[in-house]
């Protein structure tokens, strides 16, 4: 399956691409994922992207359209993937279509605002394998530490109340469009997305068409 994750910062894309990537063992691709990663490795586009990303603005769509074309040319993809946080504009989702032509399902993550707030407020990110935690609503077994790999969980350095306002703003003028976008080619499936994680994710499944475990 191709699918797309849509939804605003917080919405609960990583923790549902995770989900569907164990069910259909194709890669789940986050591109804030790979952005944080370049910014890690000191590499030339983390540097240029890192005034974006601590500013909850996006990184220009040539930078991200590259990087997305080069992430999805690797074997891993050949039976399908999930987009985490791609497109997240117009230009994004037209360069897309032209990559990718067989596109299953648009899967769009509905949560209010102030719910958001209060998760991204929450969250706790494994630096190492990037697992999602939220202190209250889905906390690690392991406490601080990431229950799969041990490692010391962290705050997502754009998680602070001002950066999270502005991801938010961010998303309503940009990536917003884009719910009309693909209601137009009949791909959009609108999951409501502010019930539990496993609620979610049964409603998720049970819109395109899969079993629940
Ligand atoms: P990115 O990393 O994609 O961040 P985002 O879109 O802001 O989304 P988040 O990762 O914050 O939220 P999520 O929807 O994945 O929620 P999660 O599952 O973690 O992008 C970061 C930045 O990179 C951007 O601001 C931009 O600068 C740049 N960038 C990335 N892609 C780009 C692109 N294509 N173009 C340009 N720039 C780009 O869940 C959130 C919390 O809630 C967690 O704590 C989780 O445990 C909890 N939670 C999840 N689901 C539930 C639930 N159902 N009930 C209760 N709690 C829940
Ligand atoms: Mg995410």
């Amino acid at each position: 399956m191709k699918l797309i994750m849509l939804g605003a910062p917080g919405a609960g894309k990583g923790t549902q691409a995770a989900e569907l990537k164990d069910k259909l063992s194709i890669p789940a691709i986050s591109t804030g994922a790979i952005i944080r990663n370049a910014i890690k490795n000191g590499t030339q586009v983390g540097i240029e992207a890192k005034a974006y990303i601590d500013n909850g603005q996006l990184v220009p769509d040539d930078t991200m359209i590259r990087l997305l074309g080069e992430r999805l040319s690797m074997p891993d993809c050949v039976n399908g993937f999930i987009l985490d946080g791609f497109p997240r504009t117009i230009a994004q989702a037209v360069a897309l279509d032209e990559m990718v032509v067989d596109l299953d399902y648009v899967i769009s993550l509905e949560v209010d605002d102030d719910v958001i707030v209060e998760r991204l407020s929450g969250r706790r990110e494994c630096p190492k394998c990037a697992s999602t935690y939220h202190v209250t609503n889905n906390p690690s077994a392991k406490g601080d530490k990431c229950e799969k790999c041990g490692e010391p969980l962290v705050t997502r350095a754009d998680d602070t109340p001002e950066t999270i306002l502005k991801r938010l703003a961010v998303y309503h003028e940009q990536t917003e469009p884009l719910i009309d976008y693909y209601k137009k080619s009949g791909k959009l499936v609108s999951v409501e997305g502010t019930s539990d994680v496993h609620s979610t994710t049964v409603e998720m499944f049970r819109a395109i068409g899969l079993e629940i475990a």
